[in-house]
């Protein structure tokens, strides 16, 4: 049975991307720490599409995570079709402010169960006759974020690896697409320890999630979902320029969150 394998899909736009390929009447794996919700999504979804939708409860950010889904897979005799690398989250502040614990699973989540889930899934999407691959980034993987270093560094690092496997796929049957959200009012905001004042205004999962597969049905390598100038002129200014305007920014928004404690790097 083929299906689609969503990470992160218990709320926020992994749960919309299971709403949308449940409407394409899609069989999914839905896989996320929540069981609870998780089941309750599949059952809905089930009832509503007349599909099958698995919950698969997995904390992606322990080793081994990716092979424990790749298992679930053969034992189950599922067979992915699509790939929904979505999970993810932010930690906010100075980098000796962040507790390493909550680092190493961020970067655990953000890019290594990306990578193994890809590693271990692709043999089977190759198989498949229109396979998608789609890994969720962020308008912040275009360039260093201060106070939100390694975040917006996981995301760069999902956006490269992504555009190279676009590439490495060109002319089969797995279409690759990193698909890069700005502010969207989920719980992303409060997560990273951000004020979700400024997500309010973004633009909701539900607008995300469509623009993301129909830049997947037209074999995108790339999708910034919402017109942001300051991602458009960054193309065109030298690198040092980037850094000194995201810095600029990034204090400015430290400053409104009423966060200046963080903004500032403790005095020895
Ligand atoms: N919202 C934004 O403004 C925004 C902008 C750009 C990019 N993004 C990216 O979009 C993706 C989805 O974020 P979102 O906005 O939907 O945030 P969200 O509402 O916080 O959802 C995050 C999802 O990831 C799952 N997750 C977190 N830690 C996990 C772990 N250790 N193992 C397995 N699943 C885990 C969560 O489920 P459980 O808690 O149940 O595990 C949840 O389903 C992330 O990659 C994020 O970086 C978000």
């Amino acid at each position: 049975m083929n299906v689609a394998v969503i990470t992160g899909a218990s709320m926020g736009i992994g749960e919309e991307f299971a709403r949308q390929l449940a409407a394409r009447r899609l069989d999914l794996v839905l896989v996320a720490r929540s069981e609870d919700k998780l089941r309750a999504l599949a059952g809905e979804l089930e009832r509503r599409h007349s599909i099958r939708a698995h919950a698969f409860p997995c904390d992606l950010s322990e080793p081994a995570a990716a092979e424990r889904v790749a298992t679930y897979l053969t034992e189950e005799g599922l067979h992915p079709g699509w790939l929904v690398n979505n999970a993810g989250f932010g930690l906010i502040g100075t980098l000796d402010s962040m507790e390493l614990v909550r680092l190493r699973q961020m970067m655990m989540l953000n890019m290594v169960s990306l990578v193994e889930l890809t590693h271990l899934l692709l043999p089977q999407l190759r198989l498949g006759r229109d396979s998608r691959i789609i890994n969720v980034a962020s308008t912040a993987a275009f360039q260093p974020v201060p106070f939100f270093n390694v975040y917006a560094a996981s995301k760069t690092f999902v956006l490269n690896f992504s555009e190279a496997l676009h590439e490495e796929l060109r002319g089969t049957d797995v279409r690759v697409l990193a698909l890069c959200p700005g502010p969207t009012p989920t719980n992303f905001g409060e997560t990273s320890g951000m004020d979700p004042r400024l997500f309010q205004r973004g633009q909701s999962a539900a607008s995300v999630v469509r623009m993301g597969l129909r830049a997947s049905d037209a074999g995108r390598a790339v999708l910034v979902t919402q017109r942001l100038l300051p991602i458009f002129l960054m193309r065109f200014l030298p690198r040092f320029a980037v850094r000194m305007a995201a810095g600029y920014v990034a204090r400015m928004m430290m400053k409104k969150m009423d966060r200046p404690d963080r903004a500032t790097p403790p005095k020895a």
